[in-house]
């Protein structure tokens, strides 16, 4: 445990792709960096040690818990790290209210860190017995707990399938309105696990895409990656870099459409014989191909086995 910071905060979190994400970054001697999800701020740590000379970064999270760890860890950089407790949607106002327009380089390091799935209070995880939460922040009204008592079976099984990829999502949102009221996350899990035959032959938890569906529904984290993405690019400078780690493919998905189309200067559909939507390209993208961990990474930290990283740049004179 971290000493002087709340004793649910209890586990550190391994950054994934560092060296990757500095690299893409072109971190430089008097930078200007946001770090969309600080976490445990080892991204930020990296950032800031690489570009030592006059480099400044303001970090966002949406988790004040994690934001505690992240002071403490970042505190040998004194001013020059400025932390904002913030969803990423904000963005371009935390920005804005901040000074910190335009920057150099703009990461995010999506989904949820080790220390918020180890925290027993949360419920993010199925291993420990929790209250169904999974909020990122505690100024969020939506839980998993009304989500999964309150939903009529249609709109719970939909949350399943499009988040969680679950051909089951039928199955289990009628399993789990039969057993209502479910009140914790092994209660849960032991649900799904039954509906499902257990995990008898399986890689992952049989409720593994369950939980994901739930944490994305509770957070609404596709759209907020969709808004944040936009306004990412409108806080950086030219040349400025973008560059994003996902662990998911819905997550990957939509920042590879938006490289891919931010990267054209027309986006008609292929039939239209003049271009009518007037769309320029803001971006040049840097990643052909997705960058993943290599198997030294993944067997000190099997967590960044599903890591996938994406990257680049602002052309000059892009909106
Ligand atoms: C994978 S962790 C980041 C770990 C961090 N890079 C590090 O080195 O410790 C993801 C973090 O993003 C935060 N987060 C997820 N979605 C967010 C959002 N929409 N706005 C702000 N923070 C978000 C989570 O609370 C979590 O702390």
């Amino acid at each position: 445990m971290v000493a002087n910071l709340s004793p649910r905060v209890t586990l550190a979190h391994a950054p994934v792709l560092t060296e990757e994400v500095v690299q893409y970054l072109a971190v430089r001697p008097g930078g200007r960096y946001i770090d969309c999800t600080t976490g445990a701020g080892g991204h930020a740590a990296a950032i800031m040690d690489a570009g030592p000379q006059g480099s400044v970064l303001l970090g966002l999270d949406a988790d004040p818990l994690a934001l505690e760890v992240a002071a403490h860890y970042l505190s040998r950089f004194g001013d020059s790290v400025k932390l904002v407790e913030a969803n990423f949607r904000e963005l371009e106002r935390v920005c804005r209210q901040n000074n910190f327009v335009p920057v150099h380089g703009v990461l995010f390091d999506l989904g949820l860190s080790s220390m918020q799935l180890a925290d027993e209070a949360r419920g993010f995880g199925f291993q420990v017995e929790a209250p169904l939460d999974m909020r990122f922040s505690p100024s969020q009204t939506l839980t998993a707990s009304e989500i999964v008592n309150d939903y009529e079976d249609t709109k719970l099984a939909d949350v399943i399938w499009r988040y969680g990829e679950e051909a089951a999502s039928r199955r289990i949102a009628r399993a789990i309105i039969r057993s209502r009221p479910v009140e914790t996350t092994t209660q849960l899990a032991s649900i799904v696990s039954r509906t499902l035959g257990g995990q008898h032959g399986r890689r992952i938890h049989p409720a593994t895409r369950t939980f994901q569906a739930l944490r994305i529904a509770v957070n609404d984290e596709l759209e907020a990656l969709e808004v944040g993405l936009e306004q990412a690019v409108h806080v950086l400078g030219s040349g400025g870099r973008l560059v994003v780690i996902s662990f998911h493919s819905l997550e990957d998905r939509i920042v590879k459409q938006f490289l891919a189309r931010e990267s054209r200067d027309c986006v008609c559909p292929p039939e239209t014989p003049v271009c009518t939507c007037g769309h320029r390209a803001r971006l040049k993208t840097l990643t052909k191909r997705v960058v993943s961990p290599g198997p030294d990474e993944t067997a000190a930290n099997p967590r960044s086995r599903s890591a996938r990283l994406r990257a680049a740049e602002k052309l000059t004179d892009a909106a």
